[in-house]
């Protein structure tokens, strides 16, 4: 039996390009892993059993357990990569990050069910593959491998780790229910469209990745990412969701340096000067009723890993 822990995302960047022929956006993606994160088991199952997927944590009933489910879709990919025709495994989930919420919670469970299926079939594959499978199973999930802090560029899957000094303090306002993340990428272009400005490549410039922001990184300057904590879906996750705006109010006014929708939301991502800050806010985000729970937490953290 294997288990792997692997952290969610915020996205201290999310700079989006215009849509390309392939139906993606090339973005400049500056991810940073938190602790706030999930638990995936693997283990063995009888000849025949096949990939059989459940779930526990608060928000299990709305996590889908059918072959949508990334951490399934992994198992079968490494397998096949493998020539394991119908591979036997038992994936567990033990699920904490907020479901369907921008913070990249499927996609890290993709990451660590690739992680724990590695060592439970004791396949020595290499970390490069691994991350080929991953960007094969989504955008997301190479990070997920990685964790720390890196820019994605592409559709977010081409990674460079970043430096980073220190550790910066978070704090989560999970919504109720989620946002999907093509239909706040499509109403980002909606928006762009209704602006005159176009919304294809070749409208919008590729974006680049702020060199103030990657400073205040380098430095662990709180302050300083706070005021260049940037994201371009976030007027798309408020048209769709206009609610947030009185989220992200809740918790500036409870005394966060920055806040942000994070990546397409509907989770709202606030940075506290320390962690004692970091849970007065998350405190007074539960209280003013403005969403369903805040959690608070930190980062950077290593990306999926096996747990001793
Ligand atoms: O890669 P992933 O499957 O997670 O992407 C889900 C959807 O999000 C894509 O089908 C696309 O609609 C949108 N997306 C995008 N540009 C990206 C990443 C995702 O438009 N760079």
């Amino acid at each position: 039996m294997i288990t792997v822990r692997v952290p969610a995302k915020v996205n201290v960047q999310l700079g989006v390009g215009g849509l390309r022929a392939d139906g993606f956006h090339d973005l400049a993606n500056v991810f940073f892993a938190v602790a706030l994160g999930d638990e995936v088991t693997a283990s063995a199952a009888g000849p025949g059993e096949g990939v059989t997927l459940t779930c526990s944590g608060p928000d299990a009933a709305v996590v889908p357990l059918d072959d949508s489910n990334l951490a399934a879709r992994a198992a079968r990919l490494l397998a096949a990569r493998h020539g394991i025709a119908d591979p036997d495994v038992r994936l567990h989930i033990d699920k904490a990050i907020p479901v369907a919420g921008g913070m990249a919670g499927g996609s890290a469970d993709g990451a660590a069910a690739l992680v724990a299926c590695d060592a439970l079939w004791q396949l020595d594959t290499p970390a490069a593959t691994l991350l080929e499978l991953a960007a094969e199973l989504g955008s997301d999930v190479p990070f997920a491998l990685l964790g720390g802090v890196a820019l994605g560029r592409g559709r977010g899957e081409i990674l460079d780790p970043l430096p980073v000094t220190g550790t910066f303090h978070w704090v989560f306002a999970v919504a109720d229910g989620g946002l999907s993340t093509p239909a706040v990428f499509r109403e980002c272009d909606r928006l762009r469209e209704e602006a005159g400005t176009g919304s294809r490549d070749t409208d919008v410039p590729t974006p680049d990745a702020d060199p103030g922001l990657l400073a205040a990184l380098a430095d662990g300057d709180a302050v300083a990412l706070a005021g260049a904590l940037a994201n371009d879906l976030q007027s798309a996750a408020l048209s769709l969701r206009p609610s947030l705006a009185a989220t992200l109010r809740a918790g500036t006014e409870a005394g966060a340096l920055g806040a942000l929708v994070s990546g397409s939301g509907p989770t709202c991502a606030f940075l506290a000067k320390d962690a004692e800050a970091a849970a007065a806010v998350a405190e007074a985000l539960r209280a003013s009723g403005t969403c369903r729970t805040a959690h608070a937490t930190y980062g950077p953290v290593p990306g999926a890993r096996v747990q001793p």
